[in-house]
């Protein structure tokens, strides 16, 4: 390292003696010039040690997230290239990048990032929850709020969005991700990135998104994490690449390499994915970081003898900048003098990082301005939205006789472990996120029914464990009151990172309390609060009414309350099967055909149904589907023809719909699912009113399919347009 240094330092001090470069304005601190140009100037102008540390991203103050060790690095080099930030002011930052911009050489300004997920201190619902509202610009609106208020902290860059398609609720990351289905999660893939980014990343309150794992982390053996999966190339193209290259044509300045192997080859080594897919193919420019630690891990996988050559197949495959394991610092210039990595592919990494860091504008306004919290956070326009995401994102699953809404109530007992507590509302991955921002249930029906029913309230028990001494109240609350609200559920920090759950249960004691409190007789609604599907076909029995709550964030409370009683009609629709049991798993809609029909090949102690299917969610209206037309049933590769259905709302209540349009491919080469979403939209149409759903089918994007290769091809023949218990044939010929 000291050989090379002394000699790049002398070539540099010949270019300037001989007029090579002018000191008095160098063209990459010149903000009108090009940026490609910028970053050429300024890769030429660095020494290898200042490239290397580009590549590099330490930590910044206490690491609040539990899988990685939390340490306060003080020997951070100013010429660090990217930070993670766990504080709440600016004022840390500010000061760190004040030392790269004074005291380095060359002035290159940190990037900061953080894992904002759902909101960055005004937190709204988890994003499998968000995915249940079909209203990506509402989800847009949501990101932009966690923008701003990042923005205004001095992060500059989120580790988000997680688009890894899951079908294993056990998997405790399923609350991250949008689901299930490849087109959902590429859908709020690419509303979440314009949240983020905007058009200009340089615009204040933008900060720049990081599309994760990439890629297939979802299908991790048995739902356990950090596990190997098992993905063949052509599920790896048609299941868990999509909502990938949507977020990369939707411009995502950067991505995340997942912990995980993929068929005996880490994602994090994986040439194929990093380079050939995504800089090869799909002309990705901005940068690839790995997740924490996952270039030193790859010992742990099996594919590196040691650090060095672990450091040595993650930068060689395609990822650009080392998350926190300082791989990269420690062994890139050892590996260059050996011959094992290009200096090539250096300064092509480091363009990489220094073109998302012009992108963003940070030479310009390398600082952030320092504002009171009351100016940053939990702005009356967020918290509007974050209410209404939560509304919006909640499912109705059950309705016994229209048990809800609660309206013209006496009393309303508001019973279980969720009840008052606000903390679980914020779910895992909250940033910056804090309890008491919080508005739990029993805060939020106080609100809403002051002065209409009087809400009594009772713990009852844990989220688990055995004591049963609170059921006494509980029952006696539940006595005195004409509906019982029992809040059941999971801990926010039961689903998440490292979370893997092996049954999707809600803890027995829960199911106890709510058994005891059914036996009064009187009406009950279960609130489910959880981070992930779980297994109700016990709870249903004994619930009137069932509302999957999420953890939805800082007005949980004000959306659930509001939901109760009729204030918000719900139109929440599942993005993620619940199955009937954790023996199903993996269950999901689109699912490719089995070989036998009838009953052959179903389980023979439970039903192969799942308890709540794909796209499932009730609301207060009643919406009546008229026939699905099309246009034509004729089309050619290149054509286009529209499929229709007038919804009516037979209801004397005004209420959002979501039209949910499924192609269905019956025979083909590579044999294709049941039947998969191609298009959604949500609209409100109001009480007595008609309202048509139009669906602008293109051949090759929506009836096509992809190959091992990624190659899209149109077969020619039958296809199905399927809506609500609807299917219209249509022929490309
Ligand atoms: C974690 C997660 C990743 C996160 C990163 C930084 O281990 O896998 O999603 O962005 O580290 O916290």
């Amino acid at each position: 390292m000291m050989k090379l240094k002394h000699l790049a330092t002398a070539t540099f001090c010949l270019m300037v003696a001989f007029g090579c470069s002018s000191e008095k304005s160098p063209i990459y601190k010149d903000a009108s010039a090009d940026i490609e140009a910028r970053v050429n100037d300024l890769v030429n102008r660095m020494t290898l040690e200042e490239k290397i540390l580009q590549l590099n991203q330490y930590v910044l103050g206490i690491n609040t997230v539990e899988n990685n060790f939390g340490e306060m690095v003080k020997d951070i080099p100013v010429e660090i290239g990217s930070l993670i930030y766990f504080n709440d002011h600016a004022e840390v930052r500010n000061a760190m990048q004040k030392k790269a911009m004074e005291e380095s050489r060359l002035g290159i300004p940190i990037l900061f990032g953080h894992d904002v997920i759902h909101g960055y201190r005004t937190t709204y619902p988890i994003p499998l929850a968000l995915a249940c509202s079909w209203n990506p610009e509402l989800v847009r609106q949501a990101s932009e709020v966690a923008a701003q208020e990042a923005y205004d902290c001095g992060v500059n860059w989120t580790f988000s969005p997680m688009v890894d398609v899951s079908r294993d609720p056990r998997w405790g990351r399923v609350m991250e991700c949008f689901g299930e289905d490849p087109y959902t999660n590429a859908v709020f893939c690419e509303a979440v990135v314009k949240g983020y980014q905007g058009d200009d990343m340089s615009e204040k309150n933008r900060i720049a998104a990081c599309l994760k794992h990439y890629v297939g982390y979802g299908a991790s053996e048995a739902g356990r994490d950090y596990v190997p999966t098992e993905i063949s190339d052509q599920t790896l193209w048609d299941t868990y690449l999509p909502p990938f290259e949507a977020g990369v044509k939707a411009g995502a300045a950067t991505l995340m390499s997942a912990f995980h192997t993929i068929s005996g080859i880490p994602a994090s080594a994986n040439h194929y994915i990093l380079t050939e897919v995504l800089k090869e193919k799909w002309q990705h420019d901005g940068f690839v970081v790995s997740d924490w630690g996952a270039v030193e891990q790859l010992r742990y996988q099996g594919m590196a003898e040691d650090e060095k050559e672990a450091t040595m197949l993650a930068f060689n495959a395609g990822i650009e900048m080392d998350m926190a394991d300082r791989m990269y610092q420690k062994y890139l210039a050892t590996l260059l003098e050996e011959g094992k990595v290009d200096m090539k592919l250096v300064d092509e990494s480091v363009r990489r990082v220094l073109r998302v860091k012009f992108r963003l504008g940070l030479f310009e306004q390398p600082y952030v301005e320092e504002k009171p919290e009351s100016e940053m956070y939990l702005l009356p326009k967020s918290l509007e939205i974050a209410e209404k995401a939560a509304a919006e994102s909640m499912v109705l699953l059950k309705n016994e006789n229209s048990v809800l809404p609660l309206e013209d109530v006496g009393t309303i007992a508001v019973i279980g472990p969720v009840a008052s507590d606000s903390t679980q509302h914020l779910g895992n991955w909250g940033a910056r996120a804090r309890a008491e921002d919080v508005v739990g249930i029993v805060q939020g029906m106080c609100e809403e029914y002051a002065g209409k029913s009087k809400i009594l309230t009772a713990k009852g028990c844990d989220f688990e464990g055995e004591d049963k001494s609170g059921f006494a109240e509980a029952v006696r609350v539940a006595k005195a009151s004409d509906v019982v609200v029992v809040c059941l559920g999971h801990k926010g920090s039961w689903s998440g990172e490292n979370q893997s759950r092996s049954t999707i249960e809600i803890p027995k004691i829960q199911e106890e309390l709510l058994s005891a409190v059914e036996a009064t007789g009187k009406p009950v609604v279960v609130l489910v609060t959880t981070g992930r599907p779980v297994e109700l076909p016990r709870i249903e029995k004994k619930a009137d009414a069932i509302l999957q709550t999420w953890h939805s964030g800082v007005r949980a409370g004000k959306a659930i309350a509001g939901l109760l009683s009729g204030r918000y009609n719900p139109s929440g629709k599942l993005a993620m099967t619940f199955p009937y049991s954790t023996g199903q798993i993996p269950v999901y809609y689109n699912r490719r055909h089995r070989a036998r029909t009838g009953d052959q090949g179903l389980y023979k102690d439970i039903t192969s149904e799942p308890m709540y299917p794909f796209a499932h969610g009730l609301s207060y209206s009643t919406f009546e589907y008229g026939k699905l037309t099309v246009s034509a049933d004729k089309l050619k590769e290149g054509e286009t023809i529209s499929a229709e259905v007038t919804v009516k709302n037979a209801s004397q209540r005004d209420g959002l719909e979501t039209v949910h349009w499924f192609v269905k491919d019956p025979y083909s080469h590579i044999t294709r699912p049941v039947k998969e979403l191609k298009y959604f939209e949500k609209k409100l149409i109001k009480a007595g009113e008609n309202v048509t759903f139009r669906f602008e089918i293109n051949s090759l994007r929506d009836l096509g399919f992809v190959n091992r290769e990624g190659k899209k091809y149109l077969d020619k023949g039958e296809y199905r347009i399927m809506v609500g218990d609807q299917s219209v044939s249509i022929y490309v010929i």
